[in-house]
């Protein structure tokens, strides 16, 4: 692989180099202030995160008032650097990784759907005819729904694209749900990703042995971290038909990439990391009017998901239990305040 970061040392050296470099800084400096500024020229791999790793946390608020060049050269912008430097959640260079290779545009509107159960008007399973109620029979809205599976079997947001002309983004790891969702010619944005567990991007492996409960089973640890010397071990099995690495986003990213912050309805059905996706989100950069959750296989169950929700100012406004389906409905407060 061998990226390299933008003065082309080799990684490790360079993080060696700006190892020491660090730490002469914080020893010599009177103030011991050793913030990292635009001009550094490789991101920390830094241990301690700021909270929702974004670029105003490491380079301050001004950081977007210099051209994005600063930092983005395609020399270096690789999703493997991405990946190991734990570049921030709404770096230029992530962002334009997404977009060159992550995003599938939205059919145009006069392209018939191509629907195995046409006549079917709404397959969700209980979530849209309870978001719709909330947001009145919303028209023209945007969802994310993640995982988007095929594009039609148990699909939450068909109806309101189909009926109430809303679009959105589709998200779904699994490599054959995400061809079938294509050839659906869905209105919406597709992803071919997962969904980060963290605030940056990163690989993981994914258990895609039944379609539909497809989930992250490990969190691979990108070789270049074993700097302790001690090699992987779980060691990451090679892929099979089922079992493969797949490039996570952290949703903001996602969002970023299609320039898009204002989401009336988020669908989060991933089998047991909806917790740690949720707990990414930087709730005040989007706004996220409501949002079903999947709890039943989340560590800390639906009061976990709850306090959760609560902390970031939403409120739970039911429960949806159905054959497929056991799922928590959260409302943001500032919109049940202005409806
Ligand atoms: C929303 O649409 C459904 C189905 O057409 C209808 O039964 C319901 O009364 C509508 N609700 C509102 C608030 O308009
Ligand atoms: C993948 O999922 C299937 C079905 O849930 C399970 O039987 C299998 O053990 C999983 N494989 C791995 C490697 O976790």
């Amino acid at each position: 692989m061998g990226f390299t970061c933008p003065n082309r040392l080799p990684a490790l050296p360079a993080l060696l180099f700006l190892g020491l470099f660090m730490f002469t800084v914080y020893v010599y400096s009177p103030s011991n202030q050793s913030n990292g500024s635009p001009a550094q020229q490789c991101p920390q791999p830094a241990d301690a995160q700021p909270k929702f790793n974004l670029m105003e946390e490491t380079y301050g608020n001004e950081w977007d008032k210099q051209s994005a060049d600063k930092y983005l050269s395609p020399s270096y912008c690789t999703i493997e650097y991405a990946n190991t430097f734990k570049l921030q959640q709404d770096h230029p260079c992530v962002i334009q990784l997404i977009r060159e290779n992550y995003i599938g545009q939205p059919a145009p509107k006069n392209v018939p759907y191509q629907m195995d159960h046409p006549e079917t008007i709404d397959p969700s399973d209980g979530q849209s005819k309870e978001i719709l109620k909330i947001l009145k029979n919303l028209t023209n809205g945007f969802f994310i729904e993640c995982g988007g599976f095929d594009g039609e079997f148990l699909s939450n947001t068909l109806y309101m694209e189909r009926s109430l002309d809303w679009t959105g983004l589709l998200v779904e790891a699994d490599k054959k749900a995400y061809g079938q969702l294509t050839s659906r010619n869905r209105k919406a944005y597709t992803s071919p990703a997962c969904l980060s567990t963290k605030p940056y991007p990163m690989e993981v492996v994914y258990n895609g042995t039944v379609g539909a409960y497809g989930a992250i089973i490990e969190e691979k640890i990108p070789q270049s971290h074993s700097l302790k010397g001690e090699s992987n071990q779980i060691a990451p099995a090679k892929d099979t038909e089922h079992i493969y690495k797949m490039q996570c986003f952290p949703l903001y990213s996602l969002l970023l990439a299609i320039g898009r912050t204002q989401v009336d309805y988020f669908g989060l059905d991933v089998e047991g990391s909806e917790y740690k996706i949720l707990e990414t989100i930087p709730w005040h950069k989007v706004n996220i009017k409501t949002i079903t959750a999947e709890w039943n296989h989340v560590p800390g169950g639906e009061a976990g998901l709850t306090r959760l929700m609560e902390s970031n100012k939403y409120t739970k406004t039911g429960l949806i239990s159905n054959y497929y389906t056991r799922e928590v409905v959260y409302v943001r407060n500032s919109f049940l305040v202005y409806q």
